[in-house]
């Protein structure tokens, strides 16, 4: 009984779980709205489009008075996860409770290096968040800014790991989850969501349609928070605290190159953006970075039209490929990030169904990570940027791995079936070892 009794550490109730404490200087650098195409300021609200351009809507802060508050030491002393970088988020208020989320490890990885010919390479290994993915990171921004907000219901238009994020932040801060799918998600990705509670509902056709009805959904629902919709400005800076977390691990500096993985193109343009507002407010000193991204052939708007020059992408219709977590056939970042390939000397890779497999099992196999399709999209295109001479044997590099492979285990599905259950013998051990 007694041994039954027994108190011993919780790890459930570990640091896991006590609400993010900041430093208690935290004021706010942000500072509103403002298009990112003709640069019309719009006050922070649930907004996304600009009134006079209908452009896109980035949020924008004083980075001036944000230097003088800000020091490496005082965010080295921080606890370790995205409230660390507070200031640079667009937020006025602090989540009480919730998930914990970022603070990914950044790992060498020197066998997958030698494979590659490489020197110096680095995983920063962000399918090691509550969900497996790293669209925690943007769902933890939408949901601090729709509590903020007064909303109680949190949505979103997903290909997958958004919805089991939203499902989870939404679950651990007391909202309501309802996500639309794909009706060909993964089924891994649709139980999870609807483990973590969120009502799933599974749409015909391609993302885009997905889109399309959660655009309409907000306009005609009042009280409805769709984070990749009328939060997106605030969805959209979550991602930049991978770069802040990259340059932090790194010693306060940049890589020369940092390979991440295309859908709407967000994270890829908000990895530059990151490493920017680092430099702008002194926390590193000015380097270039070349950017390179992976796309799935089957569904490459961006890598296409980067490789024919052009500078808005041709949407895909019919996406045709197992990586279903970057399907987007019209991708609303696509302009911002075929800039930034071009500006930053970097590139946007296509890489095709085999490959990704291929790169799944290379990874996992030199490093022991399991990656989902996104992330064998990612280690494709470093491989194809490698051969492209884009990527060079000295550069060090950084290859964000942003989901879990346990979420699209039928990719490395090899179609063998499982080994043949032996008794428990050594007999029967060595017959079964020697027909092998
Ligand atoms: C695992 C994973 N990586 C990368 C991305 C790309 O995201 P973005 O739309 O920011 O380009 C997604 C998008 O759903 C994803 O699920
Ligand atoms: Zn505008």
């Amino acid at each position: 009984m007694s041994q039954l009794t027994v108190s011993r550490p919780d790890p459930y109730l570990s640091e896991g779980t006590s609400p993010p404490a900041l430093a208690p200087t935290f004021a706010p650098a942000f500072t509103g709205l403002r298009c990112r195409a003709c640069g019309t300021p719009s006050e922070a609200g649930p907004f996304f489009v600009c009134t006079r351009c209908l452009g896109p809507l980035e949020a924008t802060y004083d980075l001036a008075s944000a230097a003088d508050r800000l020091t490496r030491a005082d965010l080295d002393s921080r606890p370790s996860d995205i409230w660390r970088f507070a200031e640079l988020l667009p937020i006025s208020v602090l989540p009480v409770g919730g998930l914990r989320f970022g603070a990914s490890p950044l790992t060498p990885a020197p066998r997958l290096a030698d494979r590659l010919g490489l020197e110096r390479l680095w995983i920063k290994d962000d399918s090691r968040n509550p969900t497996l993915s790293f669209k925690d990171r943007v769902v933890a921004v939408a949901a601090a800014r729709a509590v903020e907000f007064g909303f109680t219901t949190l949505a979103c238009a997903s290909t997958g790991n958004l919805s089991a994020s939203v499902a989870a932040a939404a679950a651990a801060l007391g909202l309501r989850a309802i996500v639309f799918v794909p009706a060909d998600l993964e089924a891994a990705k649709v139980a999870q969501a609807q483990a973590l509670g969120a009502t799933v509902v599974r749409v015909d056709g391609p993302y885009d349609g997905v889109n399309r009805l959660c655009l309409e959904l907000t306009d005609e629902l009042e009280g409805w928070a769709v984070v990749n919709v009328n939060l997106r400005p605030y969805y959209a800076e979550g991602s930049k605290t991978l770069a802040f977390e990259i340059a932090q691990q790194l010693g306060w500096r940049r890589p020369d190159v940092v390979v991440a993985p295309l859908a709407s193109g967000s994270l890829y343009t908000k990895l530059a953006k990151g490493f920017g507002e680092l430099e702008e407010v002194g926390l590193i000193d000015p380097a270039p970075v070349r950017y390179i991204g992976g796309q799935a052939a089957g569904c490459a708007p961006i890598a296409n039209a980067f490789v024919e020059g052009a500078d808005i992408c041709r949407p895909i219709e019919r996406p045709d490929t197992i990586v279903r977590s970057l399907a987007i056939g019209t991708p609303a970042d696509g302009r911002f990030a075929l800039k930034l390939a071009r500006d930053s000397v970097g590139g946007i890779f296509a890489v095709d169904d085999a490959l990704t497999i291929d790169s799944i099992r290379l990874l996992a196999r030199t490093e022991g990570i399991l990656t989902e399709t996104a992330g064998g999209v990612t280690l494709g295109a470093l491989r194809r940027a490698i051969e492209a001479g884009t990527v060079g044997e000295t550069d060090e590099v950084v290859l964000v791995i942003t989901g879990n492979g346990l979420k699209t285990l039928d990719a490395v599905d090899d179609g063998r079936p499982l080994p043949a259950p032996i008794a428990p013998t050594f007999d029967a051990f060595e017959r079964w070892w020697a027909g092998r």
